[in-house]
């Protein structure tokens, strides 16, 4: 399970616990999914009954920048929760934010670039820019700080090992720490002073429980902005998310779209543009997942996890296990094996430290974090 390949590319462990999962439960066994960042709810009723009507016209390719309607609505969706006039002439339709990654990318720097990204971060951030060919620097990122980054960090980090650009999630996973205006503007300024591009990923907008997310469009117009229906609109298998560009960057970034992708799926767009007038389901399915924060981080505490903060969004607790092992990935393995929970190493965000911390997602049912809860009580009490 941990190939890695000589650029360093490793596999996305969360994928690899998954499969493992589904097998066990081929064999008839009962497994509590917490491995997997994805809700559990469909989207809005109002999506699928738009899809539907929609099924039967031709679904052709889109401009590549992607429906007007969609881009319209989305600028519509800036003004409206952040307050700012965003062009849709700015904007690019994506397939999920992981295509925006690629555009932005290959957007803004040429392979070989250098881009910074937090440690523990996305596993897929380190994963694509090995596999596009750019380099990595990591900024270790610590518990002790609330897993916030900041214009220090950023700075010093800078200092040892030069970068061209910053990506950056907020509220982020696997530790849902987000920042607040004061701490991104720190970052934004940071990066505007050493000359370092930022692309901020905003993908778990919304499902903030501290305080509303602060977009960076309202602090510059010089950072790459991505974002994706997958997370708070319930959308991820739709594969759909979209990105602001800044203006010397949108022409050439359509144009890597017309090449790479031509447009993101027609009928996905088509579900995207309803989806953003479903706000209140969205925040329906947000309330029960601010009820599971609490439940599992009290209940992992109480089990004995190191949970120092509960996080301020997005779906994960990322809790210490050096009281139990310091092998993440064994401690995973033997988890779901003996006690039926998926859950995902630490070490598929942090290749350094990530031994000692295992991410549970409370994306799913309150149901299933409870059965979790009552199995990872027992699994730990037999092993101690
Ligand atoms: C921080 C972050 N960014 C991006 C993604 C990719 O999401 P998608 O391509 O579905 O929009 C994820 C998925 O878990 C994520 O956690």
């Amino acid at each position: 399970m941990t190939t890695t390949s000589a650029d360093g590319l490793m596999p996305f462990y969360a994928m690899e616990i998954l499969n493992r999962a589904r097998a066990l439960e081929a064999e008839g066994r009962s497994i509590c999914h917490l491995e997997l960042g994805e809700p559990g709810q469909p989207p809005a009723p109002r999506v699928l009954e738009a899809v539907a009507k929609a099924l039967p016209d031709p679904q052709g390719y889109t401009n590549a920048k992607g429906l007007l309607a969609l881009r319209q609505g989305l600028a519509a969706y800036y003004s409206s929760q952040h307050g700012v006039a965003v062009d849709p002439e700015l904007m690019l339709a994506t397939m999920g934010s992981s295509s925006g990654f690629v555009l932005a990318f290959h957007t803004a720097f040429r392979p070989g670039a250098r881009i910074a990204i937090t440690r523990p971060g996305y596993p897929a951030y380190v994963n694509t820019l090995l596999g596009l060919g750019f380099g990595v620097a990591e900024i270790p990122v610590s518990a002790a700080n609330g897993w916030h980054l900041t214009g220090a960090d950023i700075a010093a980090a800078h200092a040892l090992q030069p970068f061209e650009g910053l990506l950056f999630a907020s509220p982020a996973n696997p530790t849902g720490a987000a920042v607040d205006r004061k701490q991104l503007a720190d970052i934004v300024d940071t990066c505007a002073r050493l000359g370092v591009r930022l692309i901020s990923d905003e993908i778990y907008h919304g499902l903030d429980y501290r305080g509303a997310s602060v977009s960076a469009l309202e602090l510059t117009r010089d950072a790459i902005v991505i974002n994706s229906f997958s997370k708070y609109y319930c959308m991820t298998g739709w594969r759909i998310g979209w990105m602001v560009l800044p203006e010397d960057l949108i022409r050439r970034g359509e144009i890597l779209q017309q090449n790479l992708f031509i447009s993101a799926p027609t009928l996905s767009q088509i579900a995207a543009r309803v989806a953003l007038g479903e706000r209140d389901y969205a925040e329906e399915q947000k309330a029960a997942y601010a009820q599971n924060r609490t439940l599992l981080a009290d209940g992992l505490r109480e089990i004995g996890f190191d949970l120092a903060s509960a996080g301020d969004g997005a779906f994960y607790a990322y809790a210490g296990i050096r009281d139990f092992a310091n092998d993440s990935m064994r401690f995973c393995l033997d988890m779901l094996q003996q006690a039926g929970v998926a859950a995902t190493p630490g070490v598929d965000f942090d290749r350094s430290e990530g031994n000692g911390f295992v991410r549970f997602s409370f994306a799913g049912t309150r149901p299933s974090i409870e059965m979790a809860l009552e199995r990872l009580r027992a699994f730990v009490r037999a092993g101690s």
